[in-house]
């Protein structure tokens, strides 16, 4: 259990909960919002990924028993979610579906060089600057370190200031803004700062 300037927060690792809740599946699902020209809008993301979570990738943070805030992470090349080509094809039909898949798997290759990689922080909107967020971070970090990493790494887009306000008051250090410039000519991804930080263990 955290204090924070609100409720006390109590972060926990999903898979650890006896149930899943159908509106934190929707919640985590909606966050792929940067890969919508592969996975469609939130409702095609919920259809495609909703029955691939790898709940043991996700960390959620609770004021009062409810949910108000999670992430995600990637740890041995496994994220929050592992589909198979199968809802592609029956959302988008056998070639558009097995297009959109083998996209899919290129975009979540491209992070196969990090680590502990950290996916779609978020919290609702009516618990934010309560320090829920910071909660989460602070036991991704000791996720992290139990697991045998010393840096945690992630993306932020560049127009999101107030995300990037806030890893940098955890210490994030920028390393190199992505796409580069032939990329983004021909993939319409938004543009991302790659953030590092390393850590070290709890004296
Ligand atoms: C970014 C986000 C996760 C922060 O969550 P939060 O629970 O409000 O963050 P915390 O309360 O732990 O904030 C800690 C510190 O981060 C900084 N910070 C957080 N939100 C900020 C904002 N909107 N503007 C400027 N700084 C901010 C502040 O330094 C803050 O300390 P302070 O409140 O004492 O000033 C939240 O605003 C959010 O969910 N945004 C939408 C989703 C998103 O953009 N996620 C990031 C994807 S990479």
């Amino acid at each position: 259990m955290t204090e924070t300037r609100g409720e006390p927060v109590q972060v926990v690792l999903a898979s650890s909960l006896a149930q899943r809740d159908p509106e934190v599946a929707r919640w985590i699902t909606a966050g792929r919002g940067s890969l919508a020209f592969i996975l469609g809008d939130e409702d095609c993301r919920h259809r495609l990924l909703a029955q691939s979570i790898n709940w043991d990738r996700v960390l959620l943070a609770c004021q009062e028993g409810a949910p108000v805030g999670y992430t995600s992470f990637k740890h041995q090349r496994r994220g929050p979610f592992s589909p198979g080509i199968r809802p592609f094809i029956h959302e988008f039909g056998r070639l558009g579906g097995s297009l959109r898949y083998g996209l899919f798997v290129i975009s979540e290759c491209r992070e196969w060089y990090y680590g502990f990689y950290l996916y779609g922080l978020h919290v609702r909107k009516t618990a934010r600057r309560q320090g829920v967020a910071s909660a989460l971070l602070q036991v991704a970090f000791d996720q992290a370190l139990s697991l045998g990493h010393t840096k945690i790494e992630l993306e932020v887009q560049v127009k999101n200031l107030a995300a990037r306000a806030f890893y940098a008051r955890h210490a994030f250090m920028p390393i190199r803004t992505f796409p580069t410039n032939w990329l983004s000519r021909v993939m319409p991804f938004p543009t991302v700062i790659n953030l590092r930080r390393r850590l070290s263990p709890h004296p």
